[in-house]
C-alpha cells in the first residue's frame, strides 16, 4: 500500500485480518491510550491481577511460608527462566531469573572476563545503555588488574566492531537492539568475529526478547542478559533474566555468591560451594511476586507465534515511518529505515522533542522520550494495532501544525522522560 491508498477505513480492514488481532483483548489497556511504550514498559496482561491475587491471598496469605514447597515459589526462577528461554533460542536449564539487568551483566562479564584471564579489554560502544557501560567500568575499577573499557563510536557497523577485536579482547559486549534507535546487530556474524579473535561475547537482550526472533545457541553466542518489563509484559521493575551457554556454566563461579547459588542453600554450609548449572547464577531470595506477574507475560507470548509477531512489528514500524514522513514536518528519522535493520521500535529526532512527547502523552499517545533529542515508539504486535498507528500519526501531525506542543507545561522536566 502506498500512502496514498493508506486510509483509516484499509487499516481497520487489515486489523480485523490480523492473525495476532485477539490477543489485544488479553491485554488490560485504559480507554482514549494509544501505548507506544512497550519497549519500555510492557502494558499488563489482565491475567495477572488474578493470578496476583491469588498468590497473595491464598499463596502467601494462608499457606504462608509452606508456599515455597507448596506452590512452588523455589522453582520460579528457573521455571520461568526457561520459559522465556524458548523465545531467545536457549535450550533447558540455560536461563534464570534473578535481579535486574544491571546485576546480572556484572556476574556474566565477571564470568567472561574470568574465562580469559591475562586479556584486558572490553569492546562496546560509546552509545550502549549506560547501566552496561556502568557496570563495566564498576567491575573494571573493583578487580583492579587492568581491565580496559573500550567504546566504539555511535552506532558502530560490523565492520567497526570486527575491526577492533584483538587478542588482547576479553569480551565483546553489546545490546542487540539500540535502545535509543532500535538498530540491529548482527548476532551470528558479531559472535563468530569475536569468537575468531578469542573473546567471548554478552548481548543485552532487553529490547530483543520477545520483539523478535533470537537464537542464542545458533549465533553460538556466550551470555545474555534482558529485562523482564519491557515486551515480555511482566510489569513495573519485573525480575531480569540470565543465559549463560551450557559450556561455559562448570567453567566459573559468578563473584556475587550468595545462597540462592549455592549447591545446597539449606545445608546452611559456611563454606560457598556454587550450584551446578545456571542456578549458580542466583544470589538472593528470588522476588515471587514479581516473578509470578513475569510468568504471566510470558505465558501469553508463548501462545503467539515469534515469527509471526516479526512480521506484523515490521509491517507496522514501516507503516508508522511512511505515514509520519508524509504528515509530520521536522521529525527525522533515527532509526534504521531498512526494515531488518529495526526492532520494534522507531525513533525520530526532534529538536524539542521532550515537549512534543509531552503534548503527545497529554493526547493519549503515549511513547517516551532520550535526550538530547530522541522522540522514541515503541511497537508490540500482540495489543498495537494498525489503525492506532494512523490515529497516532494524526495526532503527531494536528500537533506539529497547530504548534500546540510548543506550551511551557510541556517543556518541565519530568524526573523519567
Ligand atoms: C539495553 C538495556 N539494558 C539494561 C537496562 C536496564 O536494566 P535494569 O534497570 O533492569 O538493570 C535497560 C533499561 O531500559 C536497557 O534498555
Amino acid at each position: 500500500m502506498s500512502t496514498a491508498t493508506i486510509d483509516r477505513q484499509a487499516l481497520l480492514a487489515r486489523d480485523a485480518t490480523d492473525p495476532l488481532r485477539d490477543f489485544r483483548a488479553r491485554f488490560a489497556l485504559p480507554e482514549g491510550v494509544i501505548y507506544l511504550d512497550g519497549n519500555s514498559l510492557g502494558a499488563r496482561p489482565r491475567a495477572v491481577s488474578e493470578r496476583l491475587r491469588q498468590a497473595v491471598e491464598h499463596e502467601w496469605g494462608k499457606d504462608l511460608i509452606r508456599s515455597w514447597n507448596t506452590a512452588g515459589w523455589i522453582d520460579l526462577p528457573q521455571r520461568v527462566g526457561d520459559k522465556i528461554g524458548t523465545l531467545i533460542g536457549a535450550r533447558a536449564g540455560e536461563t534464570v531469573l534473578a535481579d535486574s539487568t544491571s546485576v546480572n551483566l556484572f556476574k556474566v562479564l565477571a564470568a567472561a572476563v574470568g574465562l580469559r584471564p591475562g586479556r584486558r579489554r572490553i569492546v562496546s560502544q560509546r552509545d550502549n545503555f549506560p547501566t552496561d557501560l556502568y557496570m563495566a567500568q564498576g567491575l573494571a575499577a573493583f578487580l583492579g588488574q587492568g581491565h580496559e573499557l573500550v567504546l566504539l563510536p555511535d552506532e558502530p557497523d560490523a565492520e567497526t566492531v570486527v575491526a577492533a577485536l584483538d587478542d588482547d579482547t576479553a569480551v565483546l559486549m553489546l545490546t542487540h537492539v539500540n535502545y535509543r534507535t532500535g538498530r540491529i546487530h548482527d548476532m551470528h556474524r558479531l559472535t563468530e568475529a569475536a569468537h575468531a579473535a578469542g573473546a567471548l561475547v554478552i548481548w543485552d537482550l532487553a529490547h530483543s526478547a520477545g520483539a523478535l526472533p533470537v537464537d542464542l545457541n545458533a549465533a553460538g553466542a556466550d551470555f545474555a542478559v534482558g529485562c523482564g518489563y519491557k515486551y515480555l509484559n511482566g510489569g513495573p521493575g519485573a525480575p531480569a533474566f540470565v543465559w549463560v551457554a551450557g559450556q561455559h556454566q562448570a567453567g566459573f563461579a559468578q563473584p556475587l555468591s550468595g545462597w540462592m547459588g549455592h549447591a545446597a542453600p539449606f545445608a546452611f554450609d559456611a563454606d560457598y560451594r556454587p550450584a551446578e548449572g545456571i542456578a549458580r547464577y542466583l544470589c538472593g531470595t528470588p522476588p515471587v511476586l514479581g516473578a509470578t506477574a513475569l510468568e504471566c507475560g510470558v505465558d501469553l507470548m508463548l501462545d503467539a507465534d515469534m515469527s509471526v509477531i516479526r512480521e506484523k512489528s515490521v509491517a507496522l514500524t514501516s507503516l508508522f515511518i511512511e505515514l509520519v514522513e508524509a504528515s509530520c514536518p521536522g521529525l527525522e528519522l533515527a532509526s534504521p529505515r531498512e526494515a531488518a535493520m529495526r526492532g520494534s521500535q522507531v525513533s525520530f529526532r526532534h529538536g524539542h522533542g521532550y515537549a512534543l512527547m509531552q503534548a503527545l502523552i497529554a493526547r493519549g499517545v503515549i511513547g517516551d522520550f532520550r535526550a538530547p533529542d530522541i522522540v522514541r515508539f515503541g511497537f508490540t504486535p500482540l495489543y498495537t494495532s494498525y489503525c492506532d498507528v494512523w490515529d497516532a500519526v494524526q495526532i503527531i501531525a494536528g500537533l506539529i501544525e497547530t504548534g500546540e506542543w510548543d506550551q511551557p507545561q510541556f517543556h518541565a522536566r519530568a524526573a523519567v522522560t
